[in-house]
């Protein structure tokens, strides 16, 4: 799960898809491709709106997306086309930029939609944010 900060989104994403899979079978892992986070806890309006859905995302501490990634991983899921771009500026070969996937492509294929950045917002946009990347997720676990 890659947003941009790995403070606000793709902590959630990360959080959410890990509650509905089986640990000894999916691996799953959050990054931002800024740096600016790396070693923070996630912001603590995405750990207010993932405990009021019964889901603690307070151990998560920010990384930032590296190449090796996309040896480590199956798929990498991005939170918007602005992430995307820059995970597949890093990519080396078409075989990795196929595991890049917009999330929101898994319920709404073909339409090209983005999970808003919350950062800047109020914590209503936290929600929204969540709702998404649950239904997201629920389509996701169900594939796996
Ligand atoms: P995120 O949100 O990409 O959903 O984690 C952001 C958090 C921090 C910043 C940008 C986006 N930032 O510029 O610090």
């Amino acid at each position: 799960m890659v947003c941009l900060g790995n403070i606000c989104r793709s902590p959630l994403a990360e959080g959410i898809l890990k509650s509905k899979v089986n640990a000894s079978k999916v691996f799953v892992d959050s990054a931002g491709t800024g740096h600016w986070h790396v070693g923070d806890e996630p912001d603590q309006r995405s750990i207010a709106v993932g405990k009021k859905h019964n889901i603690d995302i307070t151990n998560q501490r920010g990384r930032q997306f590296t190449v090796k990634d996309f040896e480590d991983f199956d798929l990498i899921y991005v939170m918007d086309n602005s992430n995307k771009e820059n995970v597949l500026a890093l990519a080396e070969n078409d075989f990795q930029k196929e595991k890049v996937k917009l999330i929101l492509d898994e319920i709404f294929p073909d339409e090209n939609v983005d999970v808003p950045d919350p950062y800047f917002g109020g914590n209503s946009g936290f929600e929204k944010v969540f709702k998404m990347l649950d239904e997201a997720c629920e389509e996701i676990a169900g594939r796996l």
